[in-house]
């Protein structure tokens, strides 16, 4: 039996920096090529942000967006949860910053720290602060710019990632069939060590050594990632269906985490979803991170592929390691 939905998406909006950086652009300074990077990534060009636009900046703009669709205002909302791993400062919560930048002075903030399912964590939390009465109106936020963690000097990352923000004001239901069905998070922080940054936190503060190391930046074992992220999206596809009492026959969009074309290829055969019912949008903006299913999501929407009562499943993996799906009806 399809479960019946208790939060619903009100509102959604996303931002994404003006400068466009092409795979061309690497050939100047790595040893790659554009085809190497199209043929292992399906990654074409990605956005990347300047340094005074910050992640709360590229987070206000996608959050005004989604006030204005849900037709609330800043001061409407009783919390914001922020999605990061590239928060501006260590100290506060770019949550904090951003709801500073709105002016949303009766809402509580914080940021969850989950990598690129972050968005996918943030609505699950939203669903348990509205059940336990903490608010109506939460604000759940995917915002990145991996670009400022991504070594320059590595091949292997810095053509991965793009800068981005998505935003969705999430509230309860008013009792109709459209909402969110099912939502799922799990896990495994043994295999930490295959996508981190090993240095700049409290175990090797920042320093001298850190930076001459370049320990700073993310650090990937792109093979073993690849492996754990289709085995983990995949049965988080199943979960998620499992959970929301459907099958993915029922489903009429996969929107997976754009991390890599091969990644969400692998996933969507996994899931039994033919490629035409599968949002691809990693070729025009890279991997961005928690940014990545509310930015193909509004994409969707743009391109008509998503209308009032579509269903969509959502799945998304990432550092430490974490995964995350969930099914809802739009
Ligand atoms: N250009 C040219 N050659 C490259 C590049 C590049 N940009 N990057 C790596 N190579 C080389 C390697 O050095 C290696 O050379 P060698 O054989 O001489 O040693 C060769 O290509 C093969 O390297 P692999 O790492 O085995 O290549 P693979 O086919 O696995 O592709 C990639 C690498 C694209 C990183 C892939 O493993 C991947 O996408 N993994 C998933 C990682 C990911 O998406 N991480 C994001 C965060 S997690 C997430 O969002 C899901």
């Amino acid at each position: 039996m399809i479960r019946r939905p208790f939060v619903e998406f009100a509102g959604l909006g996303v931002a994404v920096p003006e400068r466009v950086v092409t795979n061309a652009e690497f050939e100047k300074t790595l040893e790659t090529s554009d085809q190497w990077i199209v043929e292992r990534t399906g990654i074409r060009e990605r956005r990347v942000a300047p340094p005074e636009q910050s992640v709360a900046m590229l987070a206000r703009d996608a959050s005004l967006r989604a006030l204005a669709q849900a037709g609330i205002g800043p001061e409407d909302l009783d919390a914001i949860v922020l999605a990061t791993a590239t928060p501006d400062r260590l100290l506060p919560s770019t949550a904090c910053d951003l709801q500073a930048l709105l002016g949303a002075k009766n809402a509580a903030a914080f940021d969850v720290s989950a990598a690129c399912p972050g968005f996918l964590y943030a609505l699950t939390v939203a669903e348990g602060l509205i059940a336990s009465g903490q608010g109506t109106n939460i604000l759940i936020v995917g915002a990145e710019k991996l670009n400022t963690i991504a070594d320059p000097t590595d091949r292997s990352t810095a053509i991965l990632f793009g800068d981005a923000a998505g935003a969705a004001v999430i509230r309860r239901t008013s009792g109709g069939t459209r909402g969110v069905l099912s939502t799922f998070i799990k896990s495994d922080g043994n295999l930490a060590n295959l996508l981190y940054r090993p240095g700049g936190g409290a175990v090797d503060p920042i320093s001298s050594k850190v930076v001459a190391e370049r320990s700073h930046y993310i650090k990937m074992a792109g093979r073993e990632v690849f492996k754990s992220a289709v085995l983990a999206m995949s049965d988080a596809c199943d979960q998620a269906l499992t959970r929301a009492g459907m099958t993915a026959d029922q489903v009429d969009l996969l929107v997976p985490h754009q991390a890599n074309i091969r990644i969400i290829e692998a996933t969507a055969k996994h899931a039994g979803m033919p490629l035409e019912k599968v949002m691809i949008n990693v070729d025009r903006y890279g991997n961005t991170s928690s940014a990545s299913i509310p930015l193909a999501i509004d994409q969707a929407i743009a391109e008509g592929r998503v209308k009032p009562g579509s269903i969509l499943l959502l799945v998304a993996f990432g550092g430490g390691f974490t995964w995350a799906s969930a099914v809802v009806r739009w």
